[in-house]
């Protein structure tokens, strides 16, 4: 089976096992992940919002873009790389996910990372930093790479500024920008790629 088939799979069991049903029932449907399984980088958000709820997918709303226009500004689509979410439905009024929330997707991402295998994961904003680095201080940390080892695996993580920072204070966005230039070439040059 190929990784995106055991990605599907897992995406079904998330649903049969009514994985935070509470979520489940208001949200339009389960956004699991866009790209590509086999890349080296994935990039991992908070909860999918109200477009993300809509399509299916997640970063397609206006942090959306702005990831885009990041990914292309280093040379990369999304083909070249996988998105996901800690949290996998929608939050009510796109209210921050709530830590039981959080605990109950994190074995399931936990999984996703096994099945994909990245060098290096990029967590986008405080919530998704804060599940791999533990105290997390966003404003000091940003942009520095760290080893991470969690079960079997061992990858970087890198913590970035969520997207949707520089969307409400545009003094953020070539902070964003560059940490997010700069965090790409760090894994290029250190993934033997
Ligand atoms: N913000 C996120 O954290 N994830 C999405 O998918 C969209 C917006």
């Amino acid at each position: 089976m190929d990784k995106q088939a055991i990605l599907d799979a897992l995406a079904e069991e998330i649903v049969k096992e009514k994985v935070c049903s509470d979520l489940a029932d208001q949200a339009t449907q389960l956004v699991m992940g866009d790209g590509n399984p086999d890349a080296d980088i994935i990039f991992i958000g908070e909860a999918p919002g109200k477009n993300e709820d809509l399509q299916g997918k997640p970063f397609v709303g206006a942090a959306g873009k702005f990831l885009d226009e990041m990914l292309k500004s280093a040379n990369l689509q999304r083909s070249d790389v996988y998105i996901t979410n800690i949290v996998k439905y929608r939050p009510p009024n796109n209210r921050d996910p709530l830590p039981e929330e959080k605990r109950q997707f994190w074995p399931y991402l936990l999984r996703q990372l096994e099945i994909i295998q990245p060098k290096a994961v990029l967590t986008l904003g405080r919530h998704s930093g804060g599940g791999f680095i533990p105290g997390l201080q966003i404003g000091k940390e940003h942009g520095h790479p760290r080893k991470v080892r969690l079960h079997e695996l061992e990858f970087v993580v890198i913590p970035l500024y969520h997207p949707a920072a520089a969307l409400y204070n545009g003094g953020m966005r070539q902070t964003l920008i560059d940490d997010f230039i700069q965090a790409v070439e760090f894994v290029k040059n250190n993934s033997g790629a």
